[in-house]
């Protein structure tokens, strides 16, 4: 059975100050024997510190980027290893607003690029894939998730596959309060799961914990966790408050039957 896995993707937001209250908040509500994997991604300058504030407690340290070279002349970059000695776990890599947002855009190839190179540093890439409105509405959402999912993870072990994690992010639904139905979610996650079993095999496929992200707030996260190829949810918006992100991490629970 996977478990489920709920990370908060803290984008540019916080203070020094703001991200210790919110760790300190989520430190005292979280049990020790919660079902569900936590995981915090901050600006990657509050990396240490809150490294030190959810060290021995469950909570796990993911970033929010990364280069794939070890080292080297890349002004403003951070490396795998940089990351590793930041206590990080976990890497995000392929953001939406990585790919079409900032700069001139990542493309699938420096994405694989970069996964590769979290997984020989030892970090587990969080792999975010997702298709816009105009896409979606051209009937185009399968074949552009096939593209990202091959492009992405070309050349990536089943071993390696099977532990890492995905994350389905409908351009269209981030940060817009618009949020893939139950069963648009679960569609899109299916195919996730049918395209892996095809570059691989079933149980690589059923290994891999896809998360779904966009516009989750704890008001829809149990509904969108009763569906059985959601593994958790990658969190922006309402993973800047306490209540808010404890409420999804509740919804998952609940939705899990946990
Ligand atoms: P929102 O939850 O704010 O829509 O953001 C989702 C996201 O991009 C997480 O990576």
């Amino acid at each position: 059975m996977r478990r489920p896995f709920v990370a908060g993707n803290w984008k540019m937001y916080k203070t020094l100050q703001t991200a210790r209250e919110l760790v300190d908040a989520l430190r005292e509500r979280l049990t020790e024997d919660c079902p569900v994997e936590v995981a915090i991604c901050p600006p990657a300058p509050y990396l240490l510190p809150m490294q030190r504030a959810v060290d021995g407690t469950q909570i796990r340290l993911g970033a929010q980027n990364m280069w794939h070279e070890k080292e080297g002349a890349f002004t403003g970059e951070v490396s795998p290893q940089m990351l590793l000695d930041c206590g990080c776990t976990y890497v995000i890599l392929g953001h939406s607003e990585r790919r079409h947002t900032i700069g001139k855009g990542e493309d699938d190839a420096l994405i694989n690029k970069k996964v590769h190179a979290a997984i020989e540093a030892g970090l587990t890439p969080i792999l975010c894939i997702g298709e816009k409105i105009d896409q979606r509405e051209a009937g185009k959402t399968e074949s552009v998730l096939t593209e990202q999912i091959k492009g992405g993870l070309a050349g990536v072990p089943a071993d390696k596959v099977a532990a890492s994690v995905i994350a389905y992010e409908p351009v269209w639904a981030i940060g817009t309060g618009l949020t893939a139905t139950p069963a648009q979610a679960q569609e899109a996650h299916a195919h996730v799961r049918a395209v892996l079993a095809q570059m691989y095999d079933e149980p690589t496929a059923q290994a891999v914990r896809i998360q779904y992200g966009g516009s989750v707030k704890p008001g829809n996260a149990e509904e969108l966790m009763t569906q059985p190829d959601l593994d958790g949810g990658l969190i922006g918006g309402a993973s800047l408050k306490a209540d808010d992100f404890m409420g999804i991490i509740k919804g998952t629970i609940q939705g899990k039957k946990l």
